[in-house]
């Protein structure tokens, strides 16, 4: 077995999914870059390998069946096996005015389209890789999340935890909840998955307000899918260490 470790960034052709793949690259990983569109894959591809990453690119939209099952064949193909799956591609689903998804107000199609990708397509592509993260001998599974999924801390009233989001933030906690039922399925073997928040991030996502950086926000994903051995399993981190749920 090569020992070159093997990633697959899900949404890293930019933001934060593109710094995850930046990073896990410097760190000596093969990098397939799931992405969507084929221009910003291959843009991106070109800029990781310009940086001196081993990376291909692989078309991904992780809301369709095929395009996951011919992603899955094509890292077969290319690598053999996975190391590392990073579930980051994510959207918050159109905010209303004042930059508010009121839960009062909600398009159930808005709520589908949300669920379908944030939630249902984690699951998909999680299972779609996991013949070929069970023939890595330490897999890590991550799955960006946000602590806008954190129960705990919206549900407090002397917490500062943005505006209300009530089509995107239930589906990170629905997300946080999939990745706890991961791990105890999970118990007992060598694969570990945790969810990961990278705080507020300027990126397409956020109209470029955050005060973190891409490369900032990338840094708790890389450490997840990095863990050694005996590392956490089934929990929720952010940089300063465990969000509560
Ligand atoms: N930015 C923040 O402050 C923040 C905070 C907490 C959590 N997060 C989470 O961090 C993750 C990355 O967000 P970001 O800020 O980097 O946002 P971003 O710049 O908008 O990037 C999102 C990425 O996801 C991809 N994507 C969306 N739908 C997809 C689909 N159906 N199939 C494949 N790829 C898809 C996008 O591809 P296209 O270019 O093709 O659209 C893009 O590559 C998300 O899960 C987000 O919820 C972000």
């Amino acid at each position: 077995m090569s020992e070159t470790k093997i990633a697959l960034v899900t949404g890293a052709n930019k933001g934060i999914g593109y710094e995850i793949a930046a990073g896990l690259g410097a760190l000596g990983y093969r990098v397939a870059v799931g992405a969507r569109d084929e221009a910003r894959r291959e843009s991106a591809v070109e800029k990781l390998r310009a940086a001196g990453a081993d990376a291909f690119g692989v078309p991904l939209d992780v809301t369709g069946d095929r395009s996951v099952t011919d992603a899955a064949e094509l890292i077969e193909a290319r690598a053999g096996r996975l190391d590392v799956l990073v579930n980051n591609a994510g959207i918050s689903g159109e905010m209303g005015p004042g930059w508010v998804q009121d839960p009062t107000t909600l398009d159930l199609d808005l709520v589908r389209t949300v669920v379908e990708t944030n939630v249902i397509g984690v699951i998909r592509v999680t299972n779609a890789m996991l013949p070929l993260l069970r023939r890595s001998p330490s897999p890590r599974i991550v799955n960006v999340s946000s602590s806008v999924a954190s129960l705990t801390r919206q549900a407090d009233p002397d917490i500062e935890v943005g505006p209300i989001m009530a089509a995107y933030a239930p589906t990170k906690s629905y997300l946080n909840a999939v990745t706890v039922q991961y791990a105890r399925q999970f118990a007992g073997t060598n694969i570990l998955i945790n969810a990961a928040c990278p705080g507020l991030v300027a990126t397409d996502f956020t109209g470029f307000l955050g005060p973190r950086t891409p490369e900032q926000g990338a840094a708790t994903a890389i450490r997840l899918a990095t863990l050694p051995d005996d590392g956490p399993t089934g929990s929720f981190f952010e940089d300063d260490g465990v969000i509560p749920w």
